[in-house]
């Protein structure tokens, strides 16, 4: 058995992404980090827009919860009647909307915020009282998602022993939600419980969320990480050093099929050829039964400069043609079992995901 001593709330350690902090959203922006712990303030929905669009803030569920709070933004201070204040809020819902495409967490917030304000319309509330609904709303998918992640992580650390090495790819932590994050969430439990786990964080390149957010956070609240470079990670494997891969994930399609940041769906091929269980975990707003299968999910691709000159300084020939897709897809075949808040789904993931929804 290896030594691990239990600390009490490891996961409280982390940075918190986004913050609403009298009538202001403060988001920090994870372009600086390891570097610099900087938050921004935010007071418009198009500040909203850009720091999503610029990964100031990045990762699916957190992206949802800035985004809410971008609708409040966006109408706190409208003075014309609830029809028209709804309008306003399903305006800036569908701009906000257009900031990324891949992960369904953000138009998932984003419909609920057009749903609760439909309601105070159709309901004929005072425009105050609508107002003061959608910032309840958007601080209940905050608060929702810190509850989800921790049963999610409790769901995830049966999966894993004391003294196993799990490899994980991206960042799915603190820094991606509100707490816990959702890949990470049972590295954090298993620190409360003395289980010792080693992890392996890919730096994943080219925007290095490992490297920059996960090494950061998971160092940060005493977890044992160790970051490789993402062209290691088989050699690591083939030294028998990791018994499990768990990654987070922008979306599910219903056929169980993965999208998640660019690089996984190599880990997912290099763990079934190392016999080594690969894992997904999410919440249940990350699962979309509308999209079939992942050929369907739109994958985003970004600017050049990402891959020519990521590291701050250039790292390419000038003009070279670049290909710079931020995600993959993991066909559900090779996906191990996909962690939820409402428990563990293994293939056939089609029936497994829509029982879920089922209750
Ligand atoms: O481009 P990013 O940094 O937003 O990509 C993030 C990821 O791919 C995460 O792994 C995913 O959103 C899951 S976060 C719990």
């Amino acid at each position: 058995m290896s030594e691990q001593t239990p600390s009490a709330d490891a996961a409280s350690k982390v940075l918190q992404p986004v913050r609403w902090t009298d009538g202001a959203l403060s988001l920090l922006d994870q372009r600086l980090l390891p570097e610099e712990t900087v938050y921004l303030i935010l007071k418009t929905p198009q500040d909203v827009w850009d720091a999503i669009r610029e990964l100031k803030v990045r990762g699916a569920p957190a992206i949802g919860i800035a985004a809410a709070f971008g609708v409040v933004l966006g109408v706190q201070d409208f003075s014309g009647d609830v029809r028209e204040l709804a309008a306003e809020a399903v305006r800036h819902a569908e701009h906000l909307a257009t900031s990324r495409p891949t992960a369904v967490n953000l138009f998932w917030a984003l419909d609920r915020m057009k749903a609760r304000a439909n309601a105070s319309a159709q309901a004929g509330a005072a425009t105050p009282d609508a107002i003061e609904a959608l910032l309840a709303e958007a601080q209940q998918i905050q608060a929702e998602d810190e509850e989800t992640n921790r049963k999610i992580g409790e769901f995830a650390l049966t999966l894993f022993r004391d003294g196993m090495g799990v490899l994980t790819h991206c960042n799915a932590g603190g820094l991606a939600t509100s707490k816990y994050g959702t890949a990470l969430a049972p590295f954090y439990l298993a620190l409360e419980q003395g289980i010792a786990l080693k992890v392996f964080a890919d730096e994943t390149r080219p925007v290095l969320q490992g490297a920059r957010l996960t090494a950061f956070e998971l160092q940060q609240a005493g977890v044992d990480v160790t970051l490789i470079t993402d062209n290691m990670a088989a050699h690591v494997m083939s030294k028998g050093w990791v018994q499990a891969v768990i990654v987070g994930t922008d979306r599910v399609a219903a056929n169980g099929d993965v999208a998640n940041k660019i690089g996984t769906y190599g880990v997912a091929v290099m763990a079934k050829a190392h016999n080594i269980p690969f894992y997904v975990a999410c919440p249940l707003s990350t699962i979309d039964l509308s999209t079939p299968t992942g050929a369907d999910i739109p994958i985003e691709e970004r600017h050049p400069d990402e891959v020519t000159q990521g590291f701050g300084k250039r790292t390419a020939p000038a003009g070279v043609k670049v290909y710079n897709p931020a995600f993959d897809v993991t066909p559900n075949e090779l996906v191990t079992a996909i962690v939820t808040e409402r428990g563990i789904v293994r293939a056939p993931y089609a029936e497994g995901l829509r029982q879920l929804f089922e209750g």
